[in-house]
């Protein structure tokens, strides 16, 4: 039987509750479709960190790197770790080691979910470069401390990560309905997302099957509060994908259903499947995390290991239960029975 080796890193917070809930769903629908998922979990969390002082061990992308997927549940507890500590010391790294460049995230209404919205269709995927630009982490602060204090954090925008970035955008665009929204603001940042701009225009030689529109950043939000169904494919920089998937998150009900993806395209290293959703400390011990989030997560990462049928059977049981009105309000179900109408929709 074909198996996949899988790494769980449930993390701090709710984050332990929605990946045990999704690798039960997983769980099953591996076994319905004939296939395995064997995993080994690491408590790398801020637990870990206060016990150790890192959070993770010094090998421990090395150790990430034999596994072919990666299944992540929250990072952070910013009262007993600062947040540029633990984010640092474990989700950014391993996104940038592996290349993970590309961070997907799908933004629709599941049936039954009211969002705040009027528009009641919109199927938005947005795609955020996710290893450069904004959050690179070149700068330094000179002065410390002093009235002549200095802070610097430079964004850098590559050729070779821009040009990827928008590879993707344009790929995945061409598998749905063939539109591409290009996010910039190249009225105001003269250099970076002018550059982003001039390889938009030329790439979109390669593919004269998809429309393109250049957005800034601004007028983007706006649009997608406005008229989201008039979106397909939006691919933004790693701090502008970030701000619109927060957004995206809030129109498609909460940030209970926002799934995402890190992916290597290229294969070259394993990608990593997590909610968009945070540690959520305040809730973490109430049993009453939405996972849904983590679940459609898994899903994901279903598809991406080639096994489209049981990620297809994990989304229709995802929509089965929310459908019912299981899952759709913040609070009113606990984490165990969502999951519990999950696993019945899957049989
Ligand atoms: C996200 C999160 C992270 C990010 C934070 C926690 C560093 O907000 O995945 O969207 O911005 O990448
Ligand atoms: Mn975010």
């Amino acid at each position: 039987m074909k198996s996949y080796k899988i790494a769980l890193i449930p993390g701090d917070g709710i984050g332990t509750a929605v990946t045990e809930a999704a690798w039960e769903v997983l769980g099953r629908a591996a076994r319905g479709a004939g296939f395995g998922l064997d995993g080994t979990s690491f408590p790398w969390s801020c637990d870990f960190y206060e016990k150790t002082g890192a959070m993770m061990p010094a090998d421990g992308i090395e150790t990430l790197r034999g596994f072919d997927a990666i299944l992540l549940g929250a990072v952070g507890w910013p009262k007993r770790v600062p947040d540029s500590v633990s984010l640092h010391g474990l989700l950014l790294p391993i996104r940038k080691a592996f290349v993970q460049y590309a961070n997907i995230r799908p933004h629709r209404l599941l049936p039954g979910v009211e969002g705040p919205l009027r528009a009641g269709s919109f199927d938005i995927l947005c795609i955020r470069e996710n290893t450069e630009g904004e959050y690179a982490g070149a700068g330094g602060r000179v002065h410390n401390g002093t009235a002549d204090e200095v802070a610097v954090e430079t964004s850098i925008f590559t050729r070779k990560g821009v040009e990827r970035i928008l590879r993707f955008g344009f790929e995945q665009a061409r598998k749905r309905r063939g539109k591409l929204a290009s996010v910039t603001k190249s009225n105001a940042q003269k250099y970076s997302m002018v550059f982003w701009d001039e390889i938009t225009a030329r790439l979109a030689a390669d593919y004269p099957d998809v429309e393109v529109a250049n957005y800034h950043i601004d007028a983007m939000a706006a649009r997608m509060v406005m008229a989201p169904e008039s979106l397909d494919v939006v691919v933004a920089s790693n701090l502008f994908g970030d701000i619109l998937t927060d957004l995206g998150a809030a129109i498609q009900g909460g940030l209970g259903f926002a799934a995402s993806a890190n992916i290597n395209p290229e294969r070259d290293a394993p990608s990593m499947f997590e909610p968009v959703h945070g540690s959520a400390p305040d809730i973490a011990h109430l049993g009453i995390a939405n996972p849904i989030a983590a679940i459609w997560s898994g899903a994901m990462m279903l598809e991406h290991l080639g096994e489209a049928g049981a990620a297809k059977a994990v989304m229709t049981a995802i929509e089965a239960a929310t459908a019912r009105g299981i899952g759709i309000e913040p609070g009113k179900h606990k984490t165990e029975d969502i999951t519990a109408a999950i696993l019945s929709a899957l049989g």
